[in-house]
């Protein structure tokens, strides 16, 4: 008699009495069990944040229930149909909680959803272990707006209070997004929140992050988080003393396909870099305060953050010069910025627009080929490395939920529960490093003549 073949995949995060009865009724199904387990940049890009354990952790959880006869690693999208030729499965058999969401595989072999065990999973779990995260909002502007649908994606955090000086802005916020509590009280605010989100104007962010780090509260800031480089070296010293979390929300730094990027990078798929281009323009509404305030907006301090962040995380922070060259509208304000690099064996260039549009374009070259996002690369959802000889180019394709504010999220909440990864995807370096270039980009804009 031929061996029937049984498949199944899953994340098994924080392994349980569900995870462990699917298994042992899934082995009964035939008589020899693969298990599919998850990578954490599959689940991430499905929009499953928060795994807790790391992928060797649940392999070894699965291992250790003795139904598995072979495990393997689930790491694409398609890859199911795959297996099923792939090993010579017979049947594919998941929880009920995805009944029908599979029946595309019946052409392939049977497909049979399991009663999936009651009152038990791991989000359950993730939130009994790691209190939800009571998250509060400070300021209402568009950027708050989006942040609040992308919070509902991530696990262990709820976005319970709103806080604004003007208190009919902050009421509205928070009936519109139905949250608990609004005030123009920031004591009364604290009290209600563990950690803060922050996206008030620029010159109000420094002030803000004191007082929410010596309330003992976690801070997620808008970029640029500040304008000084004394400021962020003071407030995350002072983040470290009170042990709580500072991040400087740049989204692209957190987001799949720009990581993925870094990693080709650093494998020397180029060779040796030497030179970053990265431009970011935006055709803004000139009647926004992007553009009429006149101390703080402006090309730079507006999309800059952007720009600068593929050329320090490849780079480095130890730039020998900077130079900066705008173009000034009437009142004063940076339209277009460039800011020139020069590194011991690079060159760098940050071009960035606002009432200018361009390529939106990021071009790294190395001494064996180059690679080129295409725009908009801040969200870094395709790239490809090209070399001289052409047929051995590849390109890289990565998920960008929605507005992407969900990975930044995501990576907050890790660093707050302290799991997940160490933090080298914005460091307090080179968070720092931005800040030194903003304010000598203010220095430099504010000495010089309009062109
Ligand atoms: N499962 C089950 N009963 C449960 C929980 C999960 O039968 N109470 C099954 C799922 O249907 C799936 C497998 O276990 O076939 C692995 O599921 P996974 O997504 O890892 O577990 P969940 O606990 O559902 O995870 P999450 O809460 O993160 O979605």
């Amino acid at each position: 008699m031929t061996m029937r073949k049984v498949i199944t995949y899953g994340s098994f995060d924080l392994f349980h009495e569900g995870h462990y009865r699917l298994l042992q009724r899934a082995k009964d199904l035939g008589d020899y069990l693969i298990v599919g387990v998850t990578t954490e940049r599959y689940d991430e890009s499905r929009g499953k944040m928060n795994v807790v354990d790391s992928l060797m952790d649940r392999i070894e959880n699965v291992r250790k229930t003795g139904f598995a006869d072979e495990i393997i690693i689930e790491d694409h999208v398609g890859q199911k149909t795959e297996d099923i030729i792939k090993y010579g499965v017979d049947v594919f058999t998941v929880g009920s909680d995805w009944t029908g969401v599979f029946d595309y595989l019946k052409d392939y072999c049977e497909v049979v959803y399991l009663e999936r065990t009651k009152d038990i999973s791991s989000t359950m779990l993730r939130a009994r272990k790691y209190n939800i995260i009571r998250l509060g909002i400070i300021g209402t502007g568009r950027i708050a707006s989006r942040m609040i649908p992308e919070v509902k994606y991530v696990s262990g955090i709820n976005a319970d209070a709103v806080y604004n000086p003007h208190v009919e802005s902050a009421k509205r916020f928070a009936e519109h997004f139905e949250m608990n509590k609004y005030t123009d009280n920031l004591e009364e605010f604290f009290e209600e929140v563990d950690a803060v989100y922050i996206a008030s104007p620029h010159e109000t962010h420094y002030d803000y992050i004191k007082n929410a780090i010596e309330h003992k509260k976690h801070v997620l800031c808008e970029k640029p988080m500040v304008l000084q480089k004394k400021q962020a070296e003071e407030l995350y010293q002072m983040a470290e003393e009170k042990e709580v979390v500072l991040m400087e929300a740049i989204k692209t730094a957190y987001c799949p396909g720009f990581n993925q990027l870094i990693s080709v990078i650093r494998s020397g798929a180029i060779g040796n870099v030497c030179d970053v281009e990265a431009c970011f323009t935006k055709l803004e509404n000139p009647l926004n305060r992007e553009l009429t305030d006149t101390v703080y907006g402006g090309s730079f301090t507006e999309l800059g953050s952007y720009t600068l962040l593929p050329i320090i995380k490849i780079l480095g922070t130890d730039y020998k010069e900077m130079e900066f060259k705008c173009q000034k509208a009437a009142n004063g304000l940076d339209i277009y910025t460039k800011v020139y690099f020069t590194y011991e064996k690079a060159l760098a260039t940050s071009k960035n627009g606002l009432g200018v549009k361009s390529e939106g374009q990021l071009i790294v070259s190395g001494t064996r080929g180059y690679i080129l996002v295409d725009a908009p690369w801040w969200k870094t959802t395709s790239f490809e490395v090209r070399y001289e000889d052409s047929s051995q180019n590849e390109k890289y394709f990565s998920k960008f939920l929605k507005d992407g504010l969900r990975y930044e999220i995501g990576d907050f909440v890790s660093s707050i529960n302290g799991f997940g990864e160490k933090k080298f995807k914005l460091t307090r370096k080179e968070s720092i490093a931005m800040a030194e270039v903003m304010e000598k980009f203010m220095e430099y804009r504010n000495n010089e003549e309009g062109l």
